[in-house]
This record gives C-alpha cells, structure tokens and sequence, in this order.
C-alpha cells in the first residue's frame, strides 16, 4: 500500500444470506462508517443480486459502497438470468466484480468474457474489479507468473484507468481454504501484475492502480499483507460475512 492508492477493501458476499442477514450487515458496516470522519479506505460491499436493493438502502449516505459480483456484456437484450451493467448501475451500484475465479470454473468464463463484462459495466458509468489467480497446479508447476499475466493481458478491458479499473489477484488454491498466500508469494504477485500493467497502458498509469488480494484475508493475517508495498486492499469471501470480522480488516488498514 503507497498513500496514492486509497486502500479498498472489498467484500464479495457470494452465495450467502438471506434478507434478514444482508439486512443486519450492511447496516452495521453503515452504523460504523458514519462514525468516523476521514476513513483511510474505501468500503464496498458485493451482496448477491436480489439483495442489493435493500444493502442500498441500508448502507445510504454512509459512504460504504455498493458492487455487484458479476454483470453480462451485453447492454440488454435475450439473456434469461443475466442482469446489465447499466441496471447495476441504476439501482446504485459503483462497481462490478468480473472474471471470479468461481465464475471462470463454474461457468466456464473466458479471459474474453471477462474482459467484455469488464467493458460493459465501464461503459455503463461504473468501475471493476477484474479478478485474476493461478490454481494450485499451476503454481506447483512454476507457472503463476505466466498464467497471472496472461490472465491479465486477456481480461483487461481496453478503456482500463486507475480510475475504473482494480485487480485482484485471488490465488484459487487460497480462496476459501484457510490457506493464505505467504505476505511474499502475495508482493512477488502483486508486483508482477503491476509490471504487467506498466506495459499494457502505461508506468504512470499503473503506479495508480488498485491492487487487492483474496484469499483467505481474515482480521489475524488483514495487516501484514495490507502493509505490503503492491497490495492496496482485500477482496474478503467468508469473513465479508460477519460485521466484526470485516470491520476489523478495514481497522488494520494503516
Ligand atoms: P475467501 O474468498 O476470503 O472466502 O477466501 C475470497 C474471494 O473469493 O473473493
């Protein structure tokens, strides 16, 4: 983390909850963000799609924001189950997640796809987080360096800025796991997509790129991998699911 890149810390809530949950939490992350004056991060949170309604509701005028875990690419059209980018938007949401390795596996999503959704939900006003990550596999292969930047070069959407555009690098083998990346194996990635970038739309531009890492991100390992130089946040999966636990990994954000 540099103090250019405003720390994000977001939390994809998944398939998790019903309303009465999604409820209680958004207004808790809402009742403890509008006691502080000058938080040094930004909070978003990624309820399933029918609740974000009411987290809308709950977290107004809060300063937490809302995102989605996926948009289509189309704009509209004959896409039975899929919801645009610019109804996303029009119901309050800042941001869209694309290309979770959840969705790459279990819908068989391409660096294509991803990019497209990612194009979608920018040119519908909103910004990104394109998630990237090797498997298990590929690292024990000495392959997460490749498969990270191809990840990258192929899902990047073309208009990409600091502004509209975060990465999350999300090691598969860390997500859901409990097993974490080492605070060196996270830098030595973060630092790689950041190289990466530098080619792809410029140093300058990079440098103000948001990267954050998921995986495994709890309240006990928050700090030393939010101290790191490349790392400017967390895409938090299980512990986005309690108010304490979340609140505490946006708390140790220096
Ligand atoms: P996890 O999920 O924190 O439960 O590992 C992270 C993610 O998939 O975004």
């Amino acid at each position: 983390m540099t103090t250019t890149r405003r720390t994000m810390i977001a939390g994809n809530w998944k398939m998790n909850g019903l309303k009465s949950d999604g409820k209680k939490l958004a207004s808790a992350l809402a009742r403890r963000m509008k006691k502080l004056k000058k938080p040094n991060f930004e909070m978003v949170i990624c309820p399933p799609y029918p609740l974000l309604g009411l987290a809308s509701e709950a977290i107004k005028a809060s300063g937490v924001k809302l995102g989605a875990q996926d948009c289509h690419s189309a704009t509209s059209g004959a896409h039975t189950g899929d919801v645009s980018a610019e109804l996303l938007k029009n119901i309050g949401c800042k941001t869209a997640i694309v290309g979770h390795s959840e969705r790459r596996t279990d819908h068989g999503e391409s660096d294509a796809l991803v990019k497209a959704k990612a194009e979608a939900a920018i040119g519908a006003g909103m910004s990104v987080i394109v998630c990237i990550g090797e498997t298990l596999r590929q690292r024990e292969s000495g392959r997460a360096m490749s498969v990270n930047r191809k990840q990258l070069q192929g899902s990047l959407p073309d208009s990409a800025t600091a502004r509209n555009t975060v990465i999350a690098y999300e090691p598969v083998w860390a997500i859901g796991t409990g097993k974490v990346a080492t605070p060196e194996q996270a830098q030595e990635v973060h630092a790689v997509i950041r190289r990466e970038l530098a080619k792809m739309i410029g140093e300058k531009e990079a440098d103000k790129v948001r990267i954050l890492y998921g995986g495994s991100m709890k309240p006990g390992n928050a700090k030393e991998l939010l101290s790191l130089p490349d790392v400017d946040g967390g895409l938090i999966g299980g512990a986005a699911l309690n108010a304490d636990d979340f609140w505490a990994i946006a708390a140790s954000v220096d």
